[in-house]
């Protein structure tokens, strides 16, 4: 199965950016934007982000809101504060040993870096990965990962998957199986979420005075490190 797929992957594999790099740096970097963001809105924030901070110590003499705004529209602003955390940490004191002391490094982009940057046969298994492994019932080594995210994100997606074009049907015993996956984000519009996003996404532009501003919000976002209230003005921390 795992040279089916090899054979695949060489010919019918997506060229993506981080893919041509082994620097842990970019890997974190694409990692942390690829979790709960889409691949091609992905790809043309990866490269600006690393014209504009090419290392972890770039990106750790920035104030963290610059940070900030350079992640507007990736969504999920946490992820950019806990990089910045996470460059000064590694600006510092080198990579730890166990990646996941770094903020916002669970074990999945753990093991994402030490596979595509270390070289280490971990395989990281996203969503799109484990449903591989599911339904095909193999286990693939750490050489199938960029592979299996391929295949998981266009052929073997959840509710319709395309087994006609999948180069692993011949041997997969859940060929033409459904999955109805449940829905585990609700909906963004008119959510918490948004009102946060919104919120972020005017401070970011300029200070705002605290009344002039969803209170709730700022209240969130302050709590996470994203805003810093003094005075009344809400701004980005510096
Ligand atoms: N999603 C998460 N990591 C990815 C990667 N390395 N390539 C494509 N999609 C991904």
């Amino acid at each position: 199965m795992e040279s089916l797929l090899s054979s695949w992957y060489a010919t019918e594999g997506r060229d993506l950016p981080w893919r041509r790099t082994n620097d842990p740096y970019a890997i974190l970097v694409s990692e942390l934007m690829l979790q709960q963001t889409q691949v091609e809105r992905v790809v043309p924030r990866y490269i600006a982000w690393l014209e504009r901070w090419p290392t972890a110590e770039a990106l750790a003499a920035a104030p963290p809101g610059d940070a900030i705004r350079e992640w507007q529209g990736l969504g999920y602003n946490r992820r950019a504060l806990n990089l910045h955390r996470a460059a000064r940490e590694v600006a510092d004191a080198g990579w730890p040993e166990d990646l996941t002391e770094l903020p916002g490094v669970g074990p999945y982009t753990a093991a994402a870096i030490r596979c595509f940057a270390y070289g280490e046969n971990v395989l990281p298994v996203d969503v799109n990965v484990a449903r591989v492994l599911r339904r095909t019932g193999h286990s693939f080594s750490a050489t199938s990962a960029q592979a299996l995210m391929d295949l998981g994100a266009t052929f073997c997606v959840a509710r319709t998957p395309r087994c006609e074009r999948c180069p692993l049907a011949s041997l997969c015993p859940s060929r033409g199986v459904r999955e109805h996956p449940v829905r585990k984000q609700g909906p963004f519009e008119g959510s918490f979420r948004q009102r946060r996003a919104e919120t972020l996404r005017l401070v970011s532009g300029s200070s705002h005075a605290l009344a002039a501003l969803d209170e709730e919000a700022v209240r969130s976002l302050e709590r996470d490190g994203l805003v810093a209230v003094r005075a009344g003005v809400v701004a980005l921390p510096d």
